[in-house]
């Protein structure tokens, strides 16, 4: 008879009153302890003791000690695994050999059978993956087992960029050889390309994403489109390069809440942020997923303000009406840093436009304020895509629709398989063509951090975006628009409990479904 009747944490106190070998002086610290079944006759706790070098887990029986399982040297290689059952020693191994000598011993004890809920510690469990490759977990009334070493990284930009190797390789070649690196035809030919995939007229390479954010709002100051000292509406939940475009061209970024289902900029507040000095709302397509509503669109048309999109994390997603993201307000940038859907073998961005005066001014802005040689319009900077990047982004763009797709059975797996309470998912729209970037999760009750140690002790690579929200940030404490009583909540919620999960087009759906398990598994 089966029964787990609690699983809460025991504490230090009571387990010294009522097992009396904890009191073992050898034994010097309970450092934490859950009993993890309990059934009529037997219980069974994770003690976690140190002793020395010793790590113990006590196998209790009607408070009476029937054994130990535990793990000697934990820090040295020749250690080994161990456990006492009664006086009989057993050695060599954990898992399924000690847990069944333990059952026997219980059933020899006339006790009925055991079941055992196993919570095993992170330095325990990647110690057993470093020695054995293997880790055993119970869950309901089966066991687990990681049977072989698995690192299944956060993403894996060698086997990105494996997946079109030959290509990539032969075009950087091209450009070696041929002895143009920049400003040439392999830019000419992906800015056409990446163009038409987008739907504007006009795409401009420049060196990164950040400096095509802040062409697009410093053309517009120099088209005397804005002024410094003016206001642009920004999601607060994004990464800081949006906000850093905005007060790098001394405008001032005026934060908005996201919707916590979808962690994208809410639509719903954004015209109560709207002033007179407002002069554009900046949306962010954040994890791959289109911000872009109607309603948006209406308050440009209503005040007259300049959409600008952030397409850094989100190239091939589209909005429900069909148009591609970066196409939709009147400029967008776009990253190509290496981890992004249409990543680079190092740094890359673009600016696509409808709007050729724009377009004009952000291809001189990039290439020193000049728009002919050796004669200089604006205070520019170098800021080019060279021509080796272009040359690998053209490859890589063939085949990003196919990579998104790939991207999209990842996602549909995580929300069919992820059934952890602990985890909210972001919703789901029903005609979203989401590029999945990144699949964030939420995870409650202050679990977020342990989840991620959990996942990374088991060989699964996660990431938070962002840990610190913009407004949080030291860089941004002392300015006017960042007053102490600023509260976005929603915003620092999500910095709290976010954790992206492994995605990406090059990722195995074996490894995504033990990401699944690992999840479902996890109690914190
Ligand atoms: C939302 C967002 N905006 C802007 C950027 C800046 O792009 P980059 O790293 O190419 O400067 C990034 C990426 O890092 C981003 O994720």
């Amino acid at each position: 008879m089966h029964r787990i009747i609690s699983l809460e944490p025991f504490d230090e106190a009571f387990l010294i009153k009522s097992n009396k070998w904890l009191n073992d002086p050898e034994i010097q610290y309970l450092i934490d302890s859950a009993p993890v079944s309990l059934d009529d006759q037997f219980f069974w706790f994770r003690g976690l003791v140190y002793r020395d070098d010793y790590r113990i887990w006590g196998i209790l029986c009607e408070n009476k000690r029937v054994g130990v399982a535990g793990l000697r040297h934990i820090t040295d290689k020749s250690g080994e695994f161990f456990c006492y059952v009664g006086e009989k020693e057993y050695r060599g191994g954990i898992g399924r050999p000690i847990l069944e000598s333990v059952e026997q011993k219980a059933i020899q004890m006339g006790l009925s059978k055991l079941w055992l809920r196993v919570k095993f510690d992170n330095v325990i469990a990647k110690h057993l993956y470093d020695r054995l490759g293997y880790v055993v977990y119970k869950s309901d009334d089966k066991f687990y087992y990681m049977e072989k070493k698995c690192m299944i990284p956060f993403l894996s930009l060698k086997d990105v960029t494996a997946l079109h190797g030959a290509e990539i390789n032969d075009a950087v070649t091209r450009v070696v050889n041929g002895g143009w690196y920049l400003q040439g035809k392999e830019n000419e030919k992906f800015e056409a390309d990446y163009a038409k995939f987008i739907g504007t007229k006009y795409c401009i390479g420049c060196a990164n994403g950040l400096d095509a954010l802040i062409w697009i709002f410093r053309a517009y100051i120099e088209m005397g489109v804005m002024q410094p000292g003016d206001e642009v509406i920004v999601p607060a939940n994004t990464y800081i390069a949006t906000i850093l475009a905005i007060t790098e061209n001394g405008l001032k970024p005026v934060l908005v809440e996201p919707k916590i289902n979808s962690m994208e900029i809410d639509d719903d507040l954004i015209e109560a942020a709207i002033t007179p000095k407002t002069k554009a709302i900046a949306i962010v397509h954040l994890y791959g997923r289109n911000a872009y509503t109607d309603k948006i669109g209406a308050l440009c048309n209503k005040y007259n303000l300049k959409l600008v999109e952030d397409n850094a994390q989100a190239h091939g997603c589209k909005h429900t009406d069909g148009r591609v993201t970066g196409s939709i307000g009147d400029a967008a940038g776009h990253s190509f840093y290496p981890g992004k859907n249409l990543g680079a073998l190092g740094d890359g961005g673009a600016v696509t436009t409808n709007d050729p005066e724009l377009a004009a001014a952000v291809r001189a802005l990039a290439n020193y304020g000049s728009q002919k040689k050796y004669v200089f319009k604006y205070t520019g900077r170098n800021s080019r895509l060279d021509e080796i990047q272009a040359a690998v982004l053209d490859v890589k763009l063939k085949y990003l629709v196919e990579d998104n797709a790939h991207r999209k059975e990842v996602a549909h797996l995580y929300y069919e398989g992820i059934k952890s309470p602990l985890v909210t998912l972001p919703d789901i729209l029903p005609d979203e063509q989401n590029a999945y970037h990144l699949f964030p999760i939420l995870v409650s009750e202050g679990k977020r951090d342990a989840l991620h140690d959990y996942l990374d002790q088991n060989g699964v690579g996660t990431v938070i975006h962002y840990p610190i929200a913009p407004h949080k940030q030291e860089c941004y404490s002392k300015e006017v628009w960042n007053t102490p009583q600023l509260s976005l909540p929603i915003t620092e919620k999500i910095a709290d409990e976010e954790l992206s999960l492994p995605i990406g087009p090059s990722i195995n759906m074996k490894d995504v479904k033990r990401v699944v398990d690992l999840i479902n598994l996890f109690i914190g």
